[in-house]
């Protein structure tokens, strides 16, 4: 019996889907949801430990000051031009509320993310999934024919990995009067980002996390950064503390060290390289990738046997019961020695 008093648009949608998230301490070699494989910065760390007591007594910083002006040195940008969130899920939350009323259109290029149709359903906005070009090429002219009230565009992609040029998404907002958000939480991993045209045009916001380049997941923060004035604007539609003291302290001291963070991710490209070279030497094929993870064709077609064996073998990667992906898993990258495991795992198969 359906809830009375439950919305209908509630009622209706499914939710998200996360990705497996065993027990702590269950022994498992985690590769289903994209995280870093290291751990945090030691700095990071030390920035947990010297939250005060005061900190916590009172509000946190509604605008996260701190970690903004770290994140506008490291970036290049200006500190009034960052927005931050309880995760870059909550950012895009509250980018869809500013710029698409109910009933209003978001396009996006298809497959990708699971939650923006989620999050759609949730604001009541309609959808309008647009195919990928072969090759997973942007579809600009069908994007820009859907009239959407905003774009969402996940670059690199999830789950392909694969990235489109940055002259590609230039194209793109000239072309189109509404926003384009870019969903750039895999960017640190690949060639290229978007930072600079957000400069350019002011219909260009860009949104990162802290959860996958810097080792913080759990932590839950992102941000995004855009025009000062447009900033301002969703400024006005996200919730009043959206980051708490403790997760500010360490959001700014893991992009202050960079040094570190570069180090993962140059491990990260490293064993990204390999995993690509050995699956294919074992006739998988493997969509190029420009993120932590591989997305890619089990031999025969096997996907969910894979995924299940790798399982049963205590290795989790993640597979998509949906149409054109069952013959696929996606796998994230992992230390040498998990991809080690998992490639003599897939060997033996
Ligand atoms: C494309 C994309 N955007 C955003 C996120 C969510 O990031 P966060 O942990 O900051 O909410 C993910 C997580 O898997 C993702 O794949």
């Amino acid at each position: 019996m359906p809830l009375k008093f439950v919305r209908p648009a509630i009622q209706r949608m499914a939710g998200y889907t996360p990705g497996e998230q065993p027990a702590p301490g269950t022994r498992i070699i985690k590769l289903n949801t994209n995280e870093n494989p290291f751990p945090p910065s030691p700095k990071v760390m030390e920035a947990i430990r010297n939250v005060q007591g005061e900190q916590l007594r009172r509000y946190p910083d509604p605008n996260s000051r701190a970690f903004c002006q770290m994140a506008a040195k490291v970036l290049g940008v200006e500190p009034e031009m960052i927005i931050t969130g309880n995760g870059s899920d909550d950012v895009l939350a509250f980018a869809l509320m500013t710029f698409v009323s109910p009933g209003a259109v978001l396009a996006y290029p298809d497959p990708t993310y699971s939650l923006y149709p989620v999050l759609a359903d949730l604001d009541e906005v309609k959808t309008a999934p647009v195919p990928w070009l072969d090759g997973w090429k942007l579809p600009i002219d069908a994007l820009v024919a859907t009239k959407a009230n905003a774009i969402f565009l996940a670059n690199p992609n999830a789950p392909s990995g694969t990235a489109v040029p940055v002259d590609q998404i230039e194209a793109l907002a000239k072309r189109y009067d509404g926003l384009v958000l870019v969903d750039e939480a895999y960017a640190d991993f690949a060639d290229g980002n978007c930072i600079e045209l957000v400069n350019r045009y002011e219909n260009v916001v860009v949104s990162r996390t802290l959860s996958k380049a810097y080792s913080l997941a759990g932590l839950r923060f992102g941000f995004a950064i855009g025009q000062k004035h447009v900033i301002a604007e969703m400024n006005k539609a996200k919730d009043s503390y959206p980051c708490d003291a403790i997760s500010i302290a360490a959001a700014t001291a893991a992009l202050a060290d960079q040094e570190y963070a570069r180090k993962t991710w140059d491990h990260i490209k490293r064993e990204r390289f390999r995993l690509t070279t050995e699956l294919t030497r074992m006739g998988w094929c493997v969509i190029p990738s420009q993120a932590n993870f591989l997305f890619a064709t089990v031999p025969g077609g096997r996907g969910k046997e894979c995924y299940e064996h790798l399982k049963s073998k205590g290795i989790l990667v993640r597979y998509f019961d949906k149409p054109g992906q069952r013959d696929k898993v996606r796998i994230s990258v992992g230390t040498i020695e998990q991809d080690d495991e998992l490639l003599a795992l897939l060997r033996a198969m």
